[in-house]
């Protein structure tokens, strides 16, 4: 059985004070601790001040991004070693947004992935087509692509503690979720694509969905048989609607 894993992706949002206050609201509301590994993905600025609230709970927290090299001249960046000292458990990688916006390659993410897995992080590795891509036939060829490359440097050994985030990228923050059925197709391509590279391994591996989670789509997204946690952004936001996320069970599917 895979363990469902709930990711909030904050992106560039939140003070310190506004990180720490969510934390403090989200605790309480997500203690019965549910069966759900949950993980917050603050900013690099206020990485510090929520590790503080969430140390000793079963909330894990999250990088957005990360650089490969152990240090050195690399003016903005972060490295593996200086989010452990945060109490990161965590990266995002290969976000679309730093793709699109920022440049970032197939090559990187697997840099990044790789680095991130033998500090003994989890890579939570994002992978998606935009919308000409899946109005053009293509998106088997292109997440296919994304996914063999940024997981190159990953052995079958370390394989399951990687994490996969398929998020279409017209469903970021457009309010246009794919819906479950299209959302299960391209996962269980991309499961079918894992235990061909990582055998036994990419079976126990897990597939997050992103793109417009909300508390009233998430239960029927979680109904799929390959999806199994979300990637959220705009809904992550408010400590009730993300936990609403979290508690999934709770919500009726196809709402
Ligand atoms: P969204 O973002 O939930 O706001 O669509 C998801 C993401 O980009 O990770």
């Amino acid at each position: 059985m895979r363990r469902p894993v709930m990711a909030a992706n904050w992106k560039m949002h939140k003070t310190r004070g506004e990180a720490e206050a969510f934390a403090r609201a989200f605790l309480p509301l997500v203690k019965e601790a549910p069966d759900v590994d949950v993980v917050l993905a603050p900013t690099a600025t206020a990485l510090d001040a929520v590790s503080r609230v969430i140390e000793g709970s079963h909330v894990a927290l999250a990088a957005q991004n990360v650089h490969p090299a152990e240090q050195g001249a690399f003016t903005g960046e972060i490295s593996v070693g200086m989010l452990q000292d945060l109490g990161c458990g965590y990266a995002i990688v290969g976000h679309s947004e730093r793709r699109t916006l920022f440049g970032e390659t197939d090559a990187q993410v697997a840099e990044k992935a790789h680095a991130l897995l033998a500090g003994g992080l989890v890579p939570i590795v994002c992978v998606g087509e935009s919308l000409e891509q899946r109005e053009t036939g293509q998106t088997f060829a292109v997440v296919g692509a994304q996914l063999q490359e940024s997981l190159s440097k990953v052995d079958a050994a370390q394989a399951e503690k990687v994490i996969v985030a398929y998020e279409p990228i017209w469903a970021i923050g457009t309010g246009k979720t794919a819906t479950p059925e299209i959302a299960q197709e391209t996962h269980a391509m991309i499961r079918e694509r894992l235990g061909a590279q990582f055998g036994e391994a990419g079976t126990a591996m897990r597939i997050q969905y992103g793109g417009s989670v909300k508390p009233e789509n998430v239960a029927s997204l979680m109904a799929q048989p390959d999806i199994d946690g979300a990637l959220v952004g705009g809904a992550s936001l408010e400590p009730e609607s993300f936990s609403r996320i979290v508690h999934f069970q709770r919500e009726t599917a196809g709402a």
